[in-house]
């Protein structure tokens, strides 16, 4: 029977060991002994290692994850004669490893600062398969990108198409630009994380792009690419997209010549699962969609299809990451539910929480959790994994069952964290990042050093020597 404290999506597992597919890397398999491993390699053995909390990332899923992206849109794109390019979504998860995997598979990247530009390029990443975005660039970060060469800047604003034809005439090039425009498309997802709505800070209307379009032909040192938006993260339906799409398409016509082929970037968004319930709809069905209108439409209007481009970032990185936790506190809390019922919640305490994973206290994101270090079948019970942080709201994960004899010294694993965990790390209570590790064809290597107190205690000033003291 299900516990009175759980969520209705979730259900009480035949087995508190078994991992939920799609959820999981698809490398994920328990050992005989009951371990949980990765990529080949036991989570017991990373910890032991490279301690906890650990990012753990199968370098296999990622980089398939981007290829079978790009042959998707390669193939929706060559049925309606027309191009694509993926961009990978730097912001998901961005180092040096990640830059030549993604690189490798033949994606560019979609960098938001001049922080990630640097790891990309720094990584590998060709600057000509780099497009700047952001709603405040500097105009440092404008200098870099055309000095690097950068394929591509996304306008947010009338100020920086002056700024960026400014800087470029500064170095006597030309710079290739796109706008991105506010479709005002409300995708399904939480509020936070929807990003072309009226009433938020990215993009152009409509009208404001048709007169910027105008005024960046009269520019010298800007060349106009095409319209670009992004209406959100975590979409699971097709409708959104197609709805963008749809407006994005009418503005094209109104702003491209006839006879110009342009560029439509529809951004990323696209959904996975973080446990169970999660039911992301097929990638391949939903991006040929997406191309297949546009490609209609632009048959319609006698136009050739514009060039498309996308760029996902969580569909890529997030289900090749797990984090690897050890538990060090387990306390049974009795709480009353709405009926006013008593129950008992298991409080399972971790090393890490929302400094390596500040989503579920964020946007309420929901996850799911399994011991790695062993297998148990005692009766599943229902628990809340919350991290070390002098915050309630630190939860890593709000709802699982896990077998009830989980306890101080086990590993527990969360899935699907390769996206916006690492990169929305902090160091709240002092903690230090964890390190990251990638695991390949039974082999493991450090992508990232985890940061240490010391490296805290060395950026402070007030406690630290200075160099030469
Ligand atoms: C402009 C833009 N493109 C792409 C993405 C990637 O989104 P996702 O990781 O959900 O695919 C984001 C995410 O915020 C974004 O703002």
């Amino acid at each position: 029977m299900a516990h009175p404290l759980s969520p209705d999506w979730l259900d009480v597992p035949r087995d508190a060991n078994a991992l939920h597919q799609g959820v999981w890397p698809r490398s994920s398999a328990r050992a005989d002994n009951g371990g949980l491993s990765f990529g080949g390699v036991s989570a017991e053995e990373l910890v032991a290692e490279y301690g906890s909390p650990l990012y753990v990332v199968d370098q296999a899923e990622l980089s398939e994850r981007a290829k079978n992206f790009r042959d998707i849109v390669q193939e929706a794109c060559e049925r309606n004669n027309t191009t694509g390019s993926v961009y990978y979504a730097s912001k998901a998860l961005i180092t040096g490893h990640v830059a030549q995997w993604i690189s490798a598979a033949g994606l560019g990247f979609d960098v938001a600062s001049g922080g990630e530009m640097a790891i990309a390029l720094a990584g590998g990443a060709p600057a000509g398969r780099l497009e700047f975005q952001g709603n405040n660039k500097s105009e440092g970060e404008i200098r870099s990108a055309l000095e690097a060469g950068v394929a591509c800047i996304v306008i947010d604003a009338p100020i920086e198409a002056q700024r960026i034809n400014a800087i470029a005439a500064e170095l006597g090039l030309v710079a290739s630009v796109m706008i991105r425009v506010n479709t005002g498309v409300h995708a399904e997802t939480h509020e936070y994380l929807a990003t072309a709505r009226e009433d938020q800070k990215f993009g152009l209307s409509p009208e404001e792009t048709t007169a910027l379009v105008q005024d960046i032909r009269g520019m010298g040192h800007l060349t106009f690419e095409g319209l670009h938006s992004h209406i959100g993260s975590q979409i699971f339906q097709v409708e959104g997209f197609v709805e963008a799409a749809t407006r994005l398409m009418e503005l094209y016509l109104a702003v491209i010549p006839r006879h110009e082929r342009a560029t439509l970037n529809l951004g990323g968004g696209f959904g996975i699962a973080y446990t169970e319930a999660d039911r992301p709809g097929d990638l391949a069905g939903i991006v040929g969609q997406i191309i297949d209108h546009v490609g209609s439409l632009a048959r319609a209007a006698g136009v050739a299809v514009p060039h498309l481009a996308f760029e996902p970032g969580r569909m890529i990185s997030g289900p090749a990451g797990v984090t690897l936790y050890s538990v060090g506190v387990t306390k049974p809390v009795k709480v009353h539910d709405d009926d006013g019922l008593e129950a008992t919640r298991l409080y399972v305490s971790v090393d890490g929480g929302m400094s390596d994973n500040a989503r579920t206290a964020l946007y309420k994101a929901t996850y799911s959790a399994r011991i790695a270090s062993r297998e148990s079948h005692s009766e599943p019970a229902l628990v809340r994994v919350v991290g070390k942080h002098c915050e309630s709201g630190d939860i890593v994960v709000d709802a699982e069952y896990l077998p009830g004899d989980v306890a101080p010294g086990d590993i527990v694993a969360v899935p699907a964290t390769g996206a916006y965990c690492y990169s929305l790390s902090s160091n709240y209570n002092a903690l230090g990042r964890p390190p990251m590790v990638a695991v390949h064809e039974g082999g493991h290597h450090l992508m990232v050093a985890g940061e240490t107190v010391d490296d805290i205690l060395a950026r402070d000033r007030g406690v630290s020597r200075q160099p030469g003291s």
